[in-house]
């Protein structure tokens, strides 16, 4: 039987992570997270039973309701992968939103809710054959994990794809206010005390700002098999 390895995909928001990650863990049969949805979740949670706001952001709050919420991926076979589940109820296109998109960084930082959420995410890795993308899959979910990849764009390049995105959804934004949004991101997720995002020693970068998406998954499915049969 072929060796299952883990693959850590990491990068800033909007590098095409999860479209490469999704791509990659059907091509080779494996299960598919999207940390960032986990962590949009709970903010989505907190937002709604605590009305989170940049100026009303109160860690304490956030940190007692923690135990009231289970978030689980239930696999779509329509879809070919797992959709979120907040408390039962499926808030894949909820915590897309723009208004999520403001307050994920702050929610994120807080170390009690990155606590449980890797210790999740440790459990559904844990016997490999699995594709994680995140902030801190290669550094902190999966140090040892067998291929780490960390993906960059300029920041232009990024924030017309979600401008892209979310116009096509049918949501009413701003290239500027996207734009904003990403270096805000950007920012929060760079410095933040608790596991920032840095690339891992062992990772691989990869800079997609000139490939197509088809150049982008060929190359990547390359190294992935390669690494594969390596071991
Ligand atoms: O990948 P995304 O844009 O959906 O992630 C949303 C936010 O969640 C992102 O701004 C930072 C945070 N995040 C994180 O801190 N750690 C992860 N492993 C994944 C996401």
């Amino acid at each position: 039987m072929e060796t299952k390895i883990t693959i850590a995909i990491d990068g800033y928001s909007s590098t095409g992570k999860s479209t490469v990650a999704k791509q990659l863990a059907q091509k080779l049969g494996y299960v598919y997270v999207d940390t960032g949805a986990m962590y949009r979740a709970v903010t989505l949670f907190m937002m709604r039973k605590l009305f989170v706001s940049a100026t009303t952001l109160n860690s304490e709050a956030i940190v007692r309701h923690l135990p009231f919420i289970s978030v689980k991926f239930v696999f779509n076979p329509k879809k070919g992968f797992g959709e979120i589940y907040l408390n039962g109820e499926n808030v894949e296109k909820e915590i897309r939103y723009m208004e999520v998109s403001e307050q994920v960084s702050k929610v994120a930082s807080i170390p009690e809710v990155r606590k449980l959420l890797v210790q999740q995410q440790k459990e559904m890795g844990k016997d490999k054959g699995v594709v994680m993308d995140g902030r801190d899959i290669g550094t902190v979910v999966f140090p040892n994990a067998e291929l780490k990849l960390f993906m960059t764009a300029s920041t232009e390049t990024r924030a017309q794809r979600r401008y892209d995105e979310l116009i096509q959804r049918g949501d009413k934004v701003s290239f500027e206010e996207v734009l904003k949004n990403v270096k805000e991101r950007d920012y929060l997720d760079t410095t933040r005390d608790d596991s920032p995002l840095i690339m891992a020693k062992d990772a691989l970068e990869i800079d997609n700002s000139n490939l197509t998406l088809e150049e982008q998954f060929g190359r990547i499915l390359k190294i992935a098999e390669d690494k594969i049969t390596e071991i």
